[in-house]
């Protein structure tokens, strides 16, 4: 991220006086999907792309943002009333009220933000600019609030400001990265456990597929409903089940003429994805990356078949990196586009990539984007 260009565009619109520089990055999650908002583990790590913003506070009431990369502004208050019409706007009034909500005392601001943290493509751009936000405005007005209820505050933003019901996996990776790690998740506890992650011999790339997913308009939401439902059916019979995390495959087959088909299917999904975790978590201890392999090709079958988040383009990359013999590939984050992650043995690294674009673009007329990603720190100030 370049630094001087933030400093510039901000001298340009706000003067000379310069403001505090904060950056905050996106995430890779290794496997566990859609397991968060069950209660479930996850195993992310933060990563070296980043939303970072310099921020001075104006001794107003008001906040003037400029969004360097959209070249777009905005000038919004700090009253409910007062959201912004564009998105990229609400998660930085949604992170605002949710402080406010929280009683911090806070006031306006001017601020430009730049990001390299690729939009849409399941790398969490959005718990990228509201942790961001969250720790600049815990640090530059003393609030005090720990990492934890930082991350919960860009959680709320997405869900009361944004409108997708999200669970803590990327606001807390962002927040709580650490360089060279990946960290085991437990999310409804928030205990974590970090885990050097630097599998000798293999590569993580990111092949983006280009299809943009739009998480608000409900398909998203609509998951976590099933996912809840089934979870009140089964904690009928079994008091004990709070969420699906509580849940067994066995007691699922006994509601299972209480509950759809779809939504037969969705706890499926997560039911044996938290297990996978569990199973990639002592896999990892062994060092036995075939079996970590082996179960990211089952969180893809998964979240293609049962979870139905996956597309036509993330399957076929999925399809070309089984025929390449690469370890472990599967779509990551939310789905419905974005991201597959690859897990690679070195010395099939290069064939594999370029065998993933040359059938891409026959296939679909255009090319995917690679990402290299470096495992980094969570939000910190740079200057
Ligand atoms: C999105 C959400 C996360 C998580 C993933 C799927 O990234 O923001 O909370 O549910 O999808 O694992």
């Amino acid at each position: 991220m370049n630094i001087e260009t933030i400093r510039a565009a901000f001298a340009d619109h706000f003067g000379n006086t310069a403001g505090s520089v904060y950056a905050s990055p996106g995430r890779i999650n290794l496997i566990g999907e859609h397991t968060d908002y069950n209660g479930g583990f996850v195993f992310p790590g933060a990563i070296d792309k980043c939303m970072t913003a310099e921020i001075r506070l104006n001794g107003t009431n008001k906040i003037r943002v400029v969004a360097l990369d959209l070249n777009e502004t905005a000038e919004f208050g700090l009253d409910e009333a007062d959201a912004p019409q564009q998105q990229w706007g609400r998660y930085i009034f949604g992170v605002c009220r949710e402080i406010i909500k929280r009683n911090g005392k806070i006031g306006g601001f001017d601020t430009v933000f730049s990001g390299d943290v690729p939009v849409g493509a399941g790398m969490s751009s959005s718990a990228a600019l509201e942790s961001t936000y969250a720790y600049a405005l815990n640090d530059l007005y003393n609030l005090g609030i720990d990492k934890f209820e930082l991350a919960k505050i860009g959680q709320a933003t997405e869900h009361n400001y944004v409108g997708v019901k999200c669970g803590i996996m990327d606001q807390f990776a962002s927040l709580f990265g650490k360089a060279g790690n990946i960290m085991l998740l437990d999310c409804r506890s928030l205990e974590h456990k970090y885990y050097p992650f630097n599998p000798k011999g293999y590569k993580l790339a990111l092949l983006d597929t280009c299809v943009k997913h739009v998480l608000a308009e409900n398909p998203y939401n609509k998951r976590r409903e099933s996912c809840e439902h089934v979870a009140s059916v089964i904690r009928n019979r079994h008091p004990e089940v709070e969420f699906l995390r509580d849940a067994t495959l066995d007691m699922l087959k006994e509601v299972k003429a209480e509950v759809s088909t779809e939504d037969y299917m969705r706890a499926e999904y997560v039911i044996e994805e938290v297990q996978r975790v569990m199973d990639v978590c002592s896999a990892l201890e062994r060092g036995d990356y075939e079996t970590v392999g082996e179960k990211m090709y089952g969180t893809h079958e998964g979240m293609s078949k049962l979870y139905e988040v996956s597309c036509e383009e993330l399957d076929f990359l999925n399809d070309i990196a089984r025929k390449c013999g690469v370890t472990g590939s599967r779509v990551m984050g939310g789905g419905f586009g974005g991201c597959t992650i690859n897990l690679i043995k070195e010395e099939l690294y290069d064939a594999f990539i370029q065998e993933a674009f040359a059938a891409y673009n026959t296939r679909f007329g255009i090319n995917p984007k690679l990402y290299e990603v470096v495992i980094s720190d969570g939000a910190h100030k740079i200057a």
